[in-house]
């Protein structure tokens, strides 16, 4: 579960522990709250570790895989979770260093965790891969359009493998949240954003990240075994397609 020290990543690796997973806590720089969700995990029962990557070092992410393959032997799930920086302003003033900085993050972290799993779920012929993606990926919002773009080749890219890994009995699925509260970029959201985007949603709430939990919990669920290269949306019907 890579990015679990907060947020959504957080709330995920709780809850496919608590469903009887043995989850990697990875981050990149929070390691006291990384321990934390681990002791969390542990005092409900759990299995975790926590494990220090940054997710856009092949190296990095290659090594922190090895540790786990030697520690628990196999790796059955990977949860795609961790969010890179990006820039938030308009294409007019956006610089090719920005927009293509988040293109090349987005895709070398996924590009790298992706290889590095491969290895133990081929051997085993299964396995889970679910990306994190965004509502902004279709829905263009103003100011996203480096987040937004990114995570759209994310989308592809995930039906791509989906297609190439079905035959090894590896599903791959993305689950494409809207706006969620608890979560760094519902700190920075105006207040009549939030009022608006509150407005347009007919279940009448934001996300909270265990909202999203539950979609991913659901693709990474064992006996989920037929569905592959599609998205879960989870927006409160804010947007539907
Ligand atoms: N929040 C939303 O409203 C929203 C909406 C739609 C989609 N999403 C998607 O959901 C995912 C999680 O979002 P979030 O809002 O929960 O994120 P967040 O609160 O910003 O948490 C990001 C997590 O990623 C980790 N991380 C950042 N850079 C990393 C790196 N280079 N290597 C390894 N770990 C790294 C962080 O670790 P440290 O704490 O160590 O830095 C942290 O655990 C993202 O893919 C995001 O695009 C979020």
């Amino acid at each position: 579960m890579t990015g679990a020290s907060r947020g959504i990543g957080e709330a995920t690796a709780r809850l496919l522990a608590a469903r009887g997973m043995r989850v990697v806590v990875n981050y990149l720089r929070s390691g006291t709250a990384a321990e934390e969700v681990v002791a969390g995990i542990e005092a409900a029962g759990g299995r975790a570790m926590a494990a220090q990557a940054d997710v856009r070092e092949a190296a990095a992410v290659e090594s922190m895989i090895k540790r786990v393959r030697e520690v628990w032997g196999g790796i059955d799930v990977l949860v795609h979770n961790a969010l890179t920086p990006y820039a938030i302003k308009p294409f007019r003033d956006m610089t090719w260093a920005e927009l293509g900085g988040k293109l090349d993050d987005e895709m070398r972290a996924a590009f790298a965790v992706t290889k590095a799993v491969l290895p133990a779920m081929t051997e085993r012929r299964w396995g889970r891969i679910i990306y994190l993606g965004t509502g902004l990926s279709r829905r263009p919002r103003e100011g996203m359009i480096a987040l937004g773009t990114a995570k759209a080749a994310l989308a592809q890219f995930a039906r791509y493998l989906a297609q190439e890994l079905g035959p090894l009995g590896i599903t791959v699925n993305v689950v494409e949240p809207g706006p969620v509260e608890e979560t760094r970029m519902a700190a920075v959201l105006d207040e009549g954003i939030r009022r608006r985007q509150v407005a347009a949603t007919p279940l009448g709430r934001l996300a909270h990240p265990g909202d999203v939990a539950q979609a991913v919990a659901f693709y990474a669920a064992e006996d989920n075994a037929f569905m592959t290269g599609t998205t879960a949306a989870v927006n409160g019907g804010m947007a539907m397609y």
